[in-house]
Order: C-alpha cells, then sequence, then structure tokens
C-alpha cells in the first residue's frame, strides 16, 4: 500500500513515517520544502501526483498562540490547504486521514466529548482545524478524520520536551492546573491511525491515552518520572497554578477529555494510560 504523509518532518508525522514504513507500506513523506502548505492552490496538483493509495494529512499550523495574531496563514494551512489534499485525493480516488483536535470544543462538558458533539472553536487555531474537517468531510465525505489531544513525542516541540528542559534549569515550577485533558504519545497515535487505516474505516475518531490530567499532573510525571531515569532534574517542587496566573494569547478548553468509546471497537488491544506511555516515551527519548 502507498501511503503519503504530510507533515512528515512534524512531532506526529515522524512518528508515523517510521511505524507504517516498517513494514510492507510505501511510504512517501513530504513537509514544507516539498509542498507549501501556505500556497493552498497548488496542494490538490501536488497531492495527486503520488496517486497513494491513503493521504495522512499531518500538516498543520499548530502555533496555537500565534495563531491568533495570524489567522490567515492558519486558516491557509488549517482549512484552505485541508481542503487541496481533500480535493487532490479525491481526483483520483484515494482515502484520505485528516488529523484534528479537541481543541474544536469549547471544554464546556463535564463529560467526556464524543464524535457526535457540537463543535464550538474557543481560539483561531481551533476554528481554522474545525473549519478544516469540514472542508475534508465535505469534498470527501467518507474520509477519516482523526481527533486527538495534548500530543507529545520524541520529535519536535511539545510540553515533555519543554518541561525536561525547564526541569534541568529552574528549581520551582510554575503549572496550570485548571485544564484537564489527556496526554497522548505519539507513537500510540500512530498505533491508532494504523487501524483505522486497516479497518479501512470511515468517519470522525477520537483518540488520546486513557486516563485524565491537569496539566500540573503532566508536570509532575514528566519530573518524576524523569528523575527516577536519570535525567539531570533540578525543580524540587512543581506549584500549581490557575489559567489566571499564566495568561495566553489564545484561551483554551477547561475540559478537554476525548471520548474513546468508538475507537476503541476498531482496536485490538488496550489503550495505554497516559502515565505508562509517558514512562515509555521517556525510556526510549535519548537524553
Ligand atoms: N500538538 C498537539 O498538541 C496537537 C493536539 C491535537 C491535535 N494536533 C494535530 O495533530 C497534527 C500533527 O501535529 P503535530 O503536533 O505533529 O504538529 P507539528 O509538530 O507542528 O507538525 C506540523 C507539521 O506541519 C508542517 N507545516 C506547517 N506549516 C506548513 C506549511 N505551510 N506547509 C507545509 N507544511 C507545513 C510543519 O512543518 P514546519 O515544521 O516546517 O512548520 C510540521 O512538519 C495536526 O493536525 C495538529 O493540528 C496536535
Amino acid at each position: 500500500m502507498k501511503i503519503l504523509v504530510t507533515g512528515a518532518a512534524g512531532q506526529l508525522g515522524r512518528e508515523i513515517v517510521l511505524l507504517l514504513g516498517s513494514g510492507v507500506n510505501e511510504i512517501v513523506a513530504i513537509d514544507r520544502d516539498d509542498l507549501d502548505f501556505s500556497i493552498p492552490e497548488q496542494v490538490a496538483e501536488g497531492v495527486a501526483l503520488h496517486r497513494a493509495d491513503w493521504v495522512i494529512n499531518c500538516a498543520a499550523y499548530t502555533q496555537v498562540d500565534k495563531a491568533e495574531q495570524e489567522q490567515e496563514a492558519a486558516f491557509k494551512v488549517n482549512r484552505d490547504s485541508a481542503l487541496g489534499v481533500a480535493e487532490g485525493v479525491k481526483s483520483y480516488g484515494g482515502r484520505l486521514l485528516q488529523v484534528s483536535t479537541d481543541f474544536i470544543f469549547d471544554g464546556s462538558q463535564s463529560t467526556p466529548f464524543r464524535e457526535t458533539d457540537s463543535a464550538n472553536p474557543l481560539s483561531v487555531y481551533g476554528q481554522s482545524k474545525w473549519e478544516g474537517e469540514k472542508a475534508v468531510l465535505h469534498a470527501i465525505p467518507g474520509a477519516i478524520i482523526l481527533r486527538t489531544a495534548w500530543v507529545y513525542g520524541e520529535y519536535g516541540n511539545n510540553f515533555v520536551r519543554t518541561m525536561l528542559r525547564l526541569a534541568a534549569e529552574r528549581d520551582e515550577l510554575g503549572v496550570v492546573e485548571d485544564q484537564l485533558g489527556t496526554p497522548s504519545w505519539t507513537y500510540d497515535i500512530a498505533r491508532a491511525i494504523q487501524a483505522l487505516l486497516a479497518a479501512e474505516a470511515s468517519g470522525i475518531f477520537h483518540f488520546t491515552n486513557e486516563g485524565v490530567a491537569s496539566w500540573y499532573d503532566f508536570a509532575v510525571e514528566i519530573i518524576n518520572t524523569a528523575r527516577e531515569l536519570g535525567y539531570p532534574v533540578k525543580t524540587n517542587r512543581v506549584k500549581p497554578i490557575p489559567t489566571a496566573d499564566y495568561p495566553t494569547l489564545a484561551t483554551r478548553p477547561h475540559y478537554s477529555v476525548l471520548s474513546k468509546g468508538k475507537i476503541r471497537g476498531f482496536l485490538d488491544y488496550d489503550i495505554p494510560h497516559w502515565r505508562e506511555s509517558l514512562h515509555a516515551m521517556l525510556l526510549r527519548n535519548p537524553h
């Protein structure tokens, strides 16, 4: 099977290329240098020329705060080029998996968000991703939309890598305690994507690791595990702080837990708890 992965230099894209490329698949990995998603007009053709059986669109404008000031740039990549990808795939009858985000929800629930719950993005990034989803499904109703959240992995910038860096430098860290979600390891997301492709699934799916955490809980676990595994750790106190004490340009949902009931039916294994996966990632991560 030929699989085209966009955003292949990103943290999720790299993991997908490694996992799906380890078997019999032919992988075409492209990034900004190969096809620039800030020029949506060229995306359909750039995707179609590969005639891949599956396209996994991981390319995205992911700088959530910067997007508040660069609305046009975010929409070009996350909506217009997502549509371009879908149109390219549609032109030759291929299949598409579009990666999306928990930030399409407003966090107003106290129970996990299901695939059928209403979107109400709080940020430009969330709005651009939501409009990207709609554009993709309009072009290809049978596409897969895979929403995930709080992504981290060995590659690229993410919360784990930031905490590891700060933990090596500072005695004390303040971390937000009133936003809840589920940290999700790129390796586990890539495995879930592999299963959805194998099942020739279609429609919207939610995937994260199991469990619920605040950013504070996540930071404490990162630092404790890092210390246990011999990473350099100077921090001896992590202080829980409210969102109000850590102002950001973009508003983030206070509750961002995604229901995994639907995707469990497509997986022949138990989804790992976020603590277990964090430990596995830190074991794998060179330091
Ligand atoms: N990170 C999270 O916490 C999170 C949470 C939920 C969902 N997601 C979704 O998961 C997917 C993968 O995200 P990620 O965490 O792997 O993000 P990432 O590491 O930022 O990767 C995004 C990739 O898209 C590429 N890209 C950005 N602008 C581009 C452009 N104009 N032309 C071509 N490529 C461009 C980036 O290339 P450059 O490095 O050159 O910019 C990068 O390789 C995205 O759909 C994202 O919305 C992420």
